[in-house]
């Protein structure tokens, strides 16, 4: 290990660049118009995992390609499964980046740029992690899979059934993945939950064109007041989901995690200035911390309707429309909770206007293993990167491809957190330490020599 650590820390300068190299891409996986950048992004993706050792190859899917790499050469040793994403978030509002989003800039202890932390920068510490340890060693301590894809911010409507169709390619023991954050700074977190997620579109069409809101208003029902109250009736005073048997497949959480939540160093107050809210709000009967990561919450996402430019428009709109989701938590069906969606809206919507429902992308939420040997390994080469040891946690946000490669592969994933909870990740300046990616290599690599013993 102490080699591999010299490998890396005496490649640091190298490695920052290769980083930038690839956040100069502007991988955009939902703006079509970016396919040529996407493929240039697989290609180095490849010349990376190359680099490593590995044999690689892109995989052509419906969609925007994953690219693959192995080196199986360690005979009665286990399989590693590493999974990331190099697509990214569009960059909008635009106005609001310190500097251009694809031109990474050092701003103190961070590399700041779009993908940095969601998910270039963390999947490329681990496959820096599998060069160093390759690269010292002459040799890799397991057998080594990767997987990096280019829809996981679509909800990876390809890579779900090609794992489906790929079982015994992507055979493993254990997946790892580096998506989500650590708890604090220098509190590295094993996270054990993800939420699912439905997404859906309404549109709500009333008069054929917009018309004058003083010759016709009070006459003809405006669509944007008509959306607004049936938006309005998703949800309690509290964030409670109002759609009837929405709860109905919940698992509560148990007494042990929500005394283990309540052991984490977490400060109210310092999150609620922290998102600049003048009061933080949620679901009656549980924290902070239970509201984000152990229970499901409705948010409207977008709404259009109307006039919305500068100054006012006496305007009663034609069309109404609303982008909103739900995040789920194990046991909710995503499939089952559109049907209830569908119900509900029929009773909602009232006979003056025509409504059209949409699905977007989903995902189950998942929970998973927190014993067993990966998991002591995973918790061991934490503290030899980072010099700390693990906190188990849940999160909100969801990797649709973890329940697939569970229920597919029967394998857990270990999502190890590299980045950090205010990285703003999809949001303007994204950012990662630093430091961090450096250290995610370590624990890559010491992940691997752990597995081997
Ligand atoms: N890396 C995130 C998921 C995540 C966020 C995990 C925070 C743990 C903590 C991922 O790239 C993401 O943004 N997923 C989307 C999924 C969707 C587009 C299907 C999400 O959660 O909104
Ligand atoms: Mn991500
Ligand atoms: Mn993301």
């Amino acid at each position: 290990m102490q080699k591999i650590a010299e490998y890396v820390a005496a490649r640091q300068a190298e490695s920052l660049e290769e980083l930038k190299e690839i956040l100069r891409i502007p991988s955009v996986s939902t703006d079509a118009s970016k396919k040529d950048d996407i493929a240039r992004c697989a290609s180095l993706v490849r010349a990376h995992l190359e680099k490593a050792g590995l044999q690689a190859e892109i995989l052509p899917t419906g969609g925007h390609p994953a690219v693959y790499g192995e080196r199986l050469a360690a005979p009665g040793k286990p399989t590693v499964l590493v999974y990331g994403h190099y697509d990214v978030q569009p960059p909008e509002p635009l106005e609001l980046w310190r500097h251009g989003p694809f031109e990474p800039t050092v701003e103190g202890e961070y590399l700041v740029a779009r993908g940095a932390t969601d998910d270039k920068g963390q999947a490329l510490s681990l496959v820096k992690g599998i060069e160093a340890s390759f690269k010292t060693r002459g040799e890799l301590p397991v057998n080594v899979k990767v997987l990096i894809e280019g829809e996981e911010e679509i909800g990876s409507p390809n890579l779900v059934p090609f794992v489906r169709k790929s079982r015994e390619r992507l055979a493993c023991d254990v997946v790892v993945i580096a998506d989500s954050s650590q708890f604090a700074k220098d509190v590295p977190a094993i996270t054990y939950g993800l939420k699912g997620l439905v997404y859906y579109e309404l549109t709500v069409r009333g008069p054929k064109k917009d018309l004058h809101s003083g010759s016709y208003g009070g006459s003809v029902a405006n669509p944007a007041n008509v959306l607004s109250r049936m938006l309005a009736a998703f949800q309690g005073p509290f964030g409670k989901v109002a759609i009837p048997g929405f709860y109905d497949g919940v698992r509560p959480l148990e007494p042990r995690e929500r005394e283990e939540f309540a052991r984490l160093s977490f400060d109210e107050e310092e999150y609620r200035r922290e998102v600049g809210a003048s009061k933080l709000f949620g679901e009656e009967g549980y924290t902070t911390l239970e509201r984000k990561w152990a229970r499901p919450t409705f948010d409207i996402n977008g709404l259009v309707s109307g006039f919305t430019g500068v100054g006012a428009k006496t305007v009663l709109p034609s069309v109404a429309r609303a982008k909103f989701s739900m995040r789920l938590v194990p046991d909710q069906d995503p499939d089952r909770i559109t049907e209830l969606v569908r119900d509900f809206l029929r009773d909602i919507t009232p006979d003056t206007v025509e409504t059209e429902l949409e699905t977007h992308h989903g995902a189950k939420a998942v929970l998973l293993r927190r014993d067993g040997k990966e998991v002591q390994a995973a918790a061991r080469a934490y503290e030899i990167g980072f010099g700390k040891k693990p906190v188990f946690i849940r999160e909100g946000g969801s990797i649709p491809v973890v329940n697939t490669f569970q229920a597919e592969l029967g394998a857990e994933s270990i999502l190890l957190g590299l980045g950090l909870p205010d990285d703003d990740a999809h949001a303007p300046n994204e950012k990662f330490r630093i430091q961090d990616y450096y250290r995610g290599m370590v624990t890559m690599a010491a992940f691997l020599e752990e597995m081997a013993t």
